[in-house]
């Protein structure tokens, strides 16, 4: 990989671990953050590293990022308004810094001698598609405008389609993940992340508030096999101008999570469920089943996640407890 690495957004929960292993490869970091839902808190472990260099400021300022982009080899794209609960609150900031924003760091990119770009999207850009697995060639299948929570999905395909444009228009060399539920430590459950909000449910002794029938599936990878799954693609030259799945491919329903936190975090706790609505408001839609298809990731990379869910309720555990919480 290149030497010196640019994240946007590296003060956050996937970005700070990024920019953890790439300092202990001899990489020099810069991060550019905006501190709205990451933190200096995230950035404790290496904050006197002498090849860190921390800069607060904005995706939406254009001088700032190509003053950093210029300072770069390559760019890690993680900067964006993140979660769903977020979202339904935020939809203007939510669009605006995902498409925005993200138009913003392609440019710098493209402007500084085409550098490469990582650009994190999201499994959320499936929308409402009902595949056992979603592959990366599946339609995309978004609710109506009038409900918010689509503006996370669409605005992230839109990057989407704004970076397969620079690359082919402009040979801008992306590459393009589609992350699925990332979770460890460091993550936070303020913003609807349904594992750190369980474990910091059954650590308060509160009940542990299942949204819906719990049946709904998802497929969760611990942060440091999907970090390590980003740094072997942006190495790969192979991968440049593709969209990969990123994620594992073991299903477990909610309400089966919802058990094994309990189980691990607080026996003693209950299991108790709420209605959407309640959770998030009249109209809101979620997705039954959440689960990749991570061929083609396999194919690319040397890819074996190495934790289970287990361990990675494990670490949320651990992380809450400990002070290295914001
Ligand atoms: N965590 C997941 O499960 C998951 C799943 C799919 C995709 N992703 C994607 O991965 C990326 C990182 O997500 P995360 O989970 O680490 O979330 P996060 O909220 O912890 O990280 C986002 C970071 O971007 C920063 N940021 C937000 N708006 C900014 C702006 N306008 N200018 C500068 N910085 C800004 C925040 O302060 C934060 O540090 C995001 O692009 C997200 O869409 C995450």
């Amino acid at each position: 990989m290149m030497e010196k690495v640019l994240i946007t957004g590296g003060a956050g929960f996937i970005g700070s671990h990024l920019a953890e292993k790439l300092l202990g490869e001899g990489k020099e970091v810069f991060i550019l953050d905006n501190f709205s839902t990451g933190s200096r808190v995230n950035l404790e472990p290496i904050k006197d590293h002498p090849r860190l260099h921390v800069k607060p400021g904005d995706i939406s300022d254009k001088p700032l990022l190509v003053e950093l982009a210029g300072k770069a080899d390559m760019i890690f794209h993680m900067a964006a308004a993140v979660g769903v609960k977020l979202i339904v609150e935020k939809p203007v900031n939510t669009i605006e810094t995902n498409i925005i924003g993200t138009e913003n760091v392609l440019k710098a990119a493209s402007e500084t001698g085409n550098k490469k770009l990582v650009l994190a999207s999201t499994s959320e850009v499936y929308g409402k598609g009902t595949e056992k697995k979603f592959h990366e060639e599946d339609d995309l299948i978004f609710g109506s405008t009038t409900h918010s929570r689509w503006s996370y999905g669409c605005s992230k395909a839109i990057d989407e389609f704004l970076a397969l444009a620079y690359h082919r228009s402009q040979g801008l060399p992306v590459i393009i993940v589609r992350l699925f539920n990332t979770v460890g430590p460091r993550q936070v459950g303020d913003y609807g992340m349904v594992v750190p909000r369980f474990v910091q449910q059954a650590i308060n002794g509160d009940p542990i508030c299942v949204y819906g029938d719990g049946k709904q599936v998802r497929c969760f990878t611990h942060v440091n096999d999907v970090v390590n799954a980003l740094c072997l693609l942006a190495d790969n030259e192979e991968c440049v101008g593709q969209i990969f799945n990123v994620g594992n491919d073991d299903p477990v329903t909610i309400k089966k999570l919802a058990e094994k936190v309990r189980k691990i975090v607080n026996p003693n706790a209950t299991i108790k469920h709420i209605s959407y609505q309640k959770a998030y408001g009249a109209g809101f839609e979620d997705i039954r089943v959440r689960r990749p298809d991570i061929s083609k990731l396999l194919k690319a990379i040397e890819y074996t996640p190495k934790a289970g869910l287990n361990d990675i309720i494990q670490d949320v555990k651990d992380h809450l407890l400990s002070d290295l919480t914001p």
